[in-house]
This record gives structure tokens, C-alpha cells and sequence, in this order.
């Protein structure tokens, strides 16, 4: 059986992975933790994993940074959390629950102190710091905080819902991180809302940031009626006052099928994001697999100049670049034409011009006869961007499927892609605007090349590609 994992993301020896939490930049190391289960393949009590990179390119694995334990107000999992720097101690603030029963879980905000590296966690004695929100009102979840220093107070929101009405955020501050106020709800959106995205019943793992003279949050929709529970992180560009979030625009985060949960790094004033992404395949697979999901690669977000948000691969990962190859500008043909550049592990940068009406086609992972491959495609009549995997694979067991995302172009006409390819995992970013994650499962030896093609009238105006690898490979 072919082997599916990526060699540059984060991904579990063995065991199941889900949200990134806690991520962080300290004494020149970054520090990311992942929701892990480390006894199956299968969501299952959640601890802390824990990896460490000098480069965001190379990770190196660390001792799990927390357990559930079977007893006290975490006694049944980890759940999401982040990490903040209490006058220099390195602090996780976190989800515990305790099981109620099947599928039943009381949630707790508890805390835990870090050593410098990291590694060791003590328990604060305080445990739980917080248990559900103040009022009456019927709330549907209330979990992973996510906290930020303000002057001389913390402020902390948790992601929750209210009962009939949607999604919602619940904010706190506090003065020592033990001791919570509630300061109300800074914003709920009615889950009947469909345009421009729907936001559904609960959210989950809220982030917050200041970007650019804005905020930006994103949130996971989760709702337990959908044909999915978790659905996919859409954000929400804005203005938060310190009560009240002032909504602007609401916007998909990813709009491909197989990213969530998106967790925020503010490093000195870049917003830098990893998502979880989830195996696209039949739970028979991904049991006889042994391992499961892998994390994004880190995106930066900024603002673009017409005020939508912008998502780009952190600068970064160039330096996973290896054998640069130059894509001669040419014009473009219905005939798939192959690129010089061929792997499982690589990227490619290409910029394409386009008449108001034309369609042009980028092919990854593919076969040299077509069988396999997994296409990105750009419509200009439709103004529509999409990954098609239908026939990424001939395994029965890998999910297919036609996955869109609305794109106008800019006024110059032209699409700039990058593709970031790594076995299993393809990460689109179209003109820094719009990210489509999908999982992918080549099985033939040969479903490594690229091509292109386009309508009469399309060019690929400029382009390069590289292996990706990472230390001296
Ligand atoms: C999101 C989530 C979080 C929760 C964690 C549990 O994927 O459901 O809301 O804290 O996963 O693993």
C-alpha cells in the first residue's frame, strides 16, 4: 500500500491528531501542540502533543505535554486551549471535561504552569477556573478559550452557542487568569443565515487577532444537524471595542473540504495560522492506516488592500525550496501539457492571464495518462476557483468531489496561484485571498507530474516550481 503521509506537516507517529492548540514562539523556538490520541486512529480522550521547530520547516517530536488523568475537573480530556506568557511562565489555558455518559461532556477552563521548555506542566491547583456561562440562557457548548494580555487585565472569549439563535462568543476578563468576569457576548449570528456563509449552531476554537487597524476572528461551525457536525473555520473581518465585535465582513477561512479548527500565532504583530486537517478517507482505511490527520502548513494572514483578508504560506517555508525550475511563459492549450516539474513533495508559483471568459487548469499528482490526477481549476466567466479530486485516486477508499470557491479577479485580470503539494495534502492559495486544503490519495508510482492547459486565448504568464524538503535533503 502506497504510503500517504506527508513528509513536511505535522503529523502523528501513530494515533489520531485534531486541532492545533497552544501554538507559540519562545527563545527562538516555535512550540505547536495538537489535539492526540495516541491509542487509535480514532478521536479518543485528548491530550497535548507536542513539537518544537528553529524553522517552521523541520519539527522535531517532544514528550506529550498533557494527559488526561481520570480524575479532577480534566479527568476525561485535553480538549482546545491555548498557551500565554504569565510574567514568563508559560501558561495553557484549556478545556478539561469530565465524561457524563455517551457523547456527554462537561467542560471546564482549567489551567496548567509550563516549564521554560516547555516539556513539564503542573496542574494549577485552581482547577477549574470556570465552569459555564453565568446566565440561564440555554447555551449549546462553551469551550477552548483563547486568551490575550490587554493593559493590566486578561481578557479570555469561549466558543458557544445559544440555543435557537447560532453561534456565539462569551467574553471574561480577569486579573490573574484565575478569577473571571463575564462581560457579556461580543457577537452571536443567526444560524439562519446563509450569505455570504452560514455559521450554523455552536463555534468552535474562536481566535481573535488585531490585524492591520482591524480584527479578525475565526471561528469552526459546529452543529450536530448538519450532514457533518464539523462543518469548516469561516472568518470575520472587523472591529472589536473591547465588548462588542463590529462585523464587517464574514468570509470562508478554507474553502476546500478538508481543513478546520484553525489556531492563531501572534508573533511580534504577524498573525500566523495552522488548521487541522483530517484524512478524506473511510474510517476502514484510516484505521488500517494507523495514523490520522495532519496539521496545515502555517499560513500568514494580513489584510488586502480592498479590506478582505489575506492568506499566504508563511514566508518561511521557502526555505523548504530545493532545485528551483523556471515555467517559460507560454500560451496556454486544451491539450494538458506537461510542466517540468515533477514529485509528490513540491510547489508551484504560476501566474496565469486570462480573457473576462477564460479557463485555465493546473494538474498535480498526475498519472502520465491521466487516470490519477488532482486538478485546480479557474473559471473567469464564473469567477470561480476549484479543486477537483473525482479522480485524484483509483482507491476506493479516498473521498472524491468538486470543491468551489468564489474568486473575482483583480482588475489586471490575472490569477497567481501556489500550490503547495506534500503525498497526501494540497494547499491552494489563489491571488493571497483564497486557501482550498484538500486530502489527496494517489496510489500509482507514476502519479507524480504536473501540466497545464486553457482555453484559446489563456497564457501562462510566469512561473516557477520546487521540491520541497526540509534540513539538508
Ligand atoms: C474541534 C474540537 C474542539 C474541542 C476539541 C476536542 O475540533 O471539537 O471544540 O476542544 O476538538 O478534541
Amino acid at each position: 500500500m502506497t504510503d500517504h503521509r506527508p513528509i513536511l506537516h505535522i503529523t502523528p507517529q501513530r494515533g489520531w491528531l485534531n486541532d492545533p492548540n497552544g501554538l507559540t514562539h519562545r527563545d527562538g523556538t516555535w512550540h505547536v501542540f495538537y489535539q492526540y490520541n495516541p491509542s487509535s486512529p480514532d478521536w479518543g480522550p485528548p491530550h497535548w502533543a507536542h513539537v518544537t521547530s528553529g524553522d517552521l520547516v523541520s519539527w522535531e517530536s517532544q514528550p506529550v505535554a498533557l494527559s488526561p488523568l481520570g480524575a479532577g475537573s480534566d479527568a476525561d480530556g485535553i480538549w482546545s486551549g491555548c498557551v500565554v506568557d504569565d510574567q514568563g511562565t508559560p501558561t495553557a489555558v484549556y478545556t478539561g471535561v469530565r465524561s457524563l455518559g455517551p457523547d456527554r461532556w462537561e467542560p471546564h477552563v482549567c489551567l496548567a504552569r509550563g516549564d521554560a521548555s516547555m516539556e513539564t506542566w503542573t496542574r494549577d491547583p485552581a482547577n477549574p477556573v470556570l465552569s459555564s456561562l453565568p446566565h440561564g440562557g440555554a447555551t449549546v457548548g462553551f469551550r477552548d478559550p483563547w486568551v490575550w494580555r490587554e493593559r493590566d487585565e486578561w481578557a479570555m472569549v469561549m466558543g458557544t452557542g445559544i440555543e435557537g439563535v447560532g453561534g456565539a462568543l462569551a467574553l471574561y476578563r480577569s486579573k490573574d487568569l484565575r478569577t473571571w468576569r463575564y462581560e457579556g457576548v461580543p457577537l452571536q449570528r443567526d444560524e439562519r443565515e446563509r450569505e455570504p456563509v452560514w455559521t450554523g449552531r455552536m463555534w468552535e476554537c474562536p481566535q481573535l487577532a488585531p490585524l492591520g487597524d482591524q480584527h479578525v476572528l475565526v471561528v469552526s461551525v459546529w452543529d450536530d444537524r448538519s450532514a457533518r457536525t464539523l462543518n469548516y473555520p469561516v472568518a470575520a473581518i472587523g472591529r472589536f471595542d473591547g465588548l462588542r465585535f463590529e462585523v464587517e465582513r464574514w468570509r470562508r477561512f478554507d474553502h476546500g473540504p478538508d481543513c478546520y479548527a484553525p489556531a492563531f500565532l501572534i508573533d511580534a504583530g504577524r498573525v500566523l495560522a495552522w488548521g487541522w486537517s483530517w484524512e478524506a478517507l473511510s474510517d476502514q482505511a484510516r484505521r488500517e492506516q494507523g495514523w490520522a490527520s495532519c496539521l496545515t502548513f502555517p499560513r500568514e494572514l494580513g489584510i488586502l488592500p480592498d479590506g478582505d483578508l489575506m492568506i499566504t504560506p508563511a514566508p518561511e517555508l521557502e526555505s523548504a525550496r530545493r532545485d528551483h525550475v523556471v515555467l517559460a511563459s507560454k500560451p496556454l492549450s486544451a491539450e494538458q501539457r506537461p510542466l517540468p516539474a515533477t514529485g509528490r513533495c513540491l510547489e508551484i508559483e504560476s501566474e496565469f492571464a486570462l480573457g473576462p471568459a477564460g479557463q485555465v487548469r493546473l494538474e498535480v499528482l498526475r498519472s502520465p495518462d491521466g487516470e490519477e490526477t488532482t486538478s485546480i481549476a479557474y473559471d473567469a466567466g464564473r469567477s470561480i476557483l476549484s479543486l477537483d479530486r473525482t479522480q485524484a485516486s483509483v482507491w476506493g477508499e479516498a473521498s472524491g468531489g468538486v470543491h468551489e470557491a468564489r474568486l473575482p479577479l483583480d482588475p489586471d485580470g490575472r490569477l497567481r496561484l501556489r500550490v503547495l503539494v506534500d503525498t497526501s495534502i494540497v494547499e491552494v492559495f489563489a491571488n493571497d485571498r483564497v486557501v482550498m486544503t484538500a486530502r489527496v490519495y494517489p496510489t500509482r508510482p507514476d502519479s507524480v507530474g504536473t501540466a497545464v492547459s486553457g482555453s484559446p486565448g489563456t497564457r501562462l504568464v510566469a512561473g516557477a516550481a520546487w521540491r520541497l524538503a526540509a534540513g539538508s535533503d
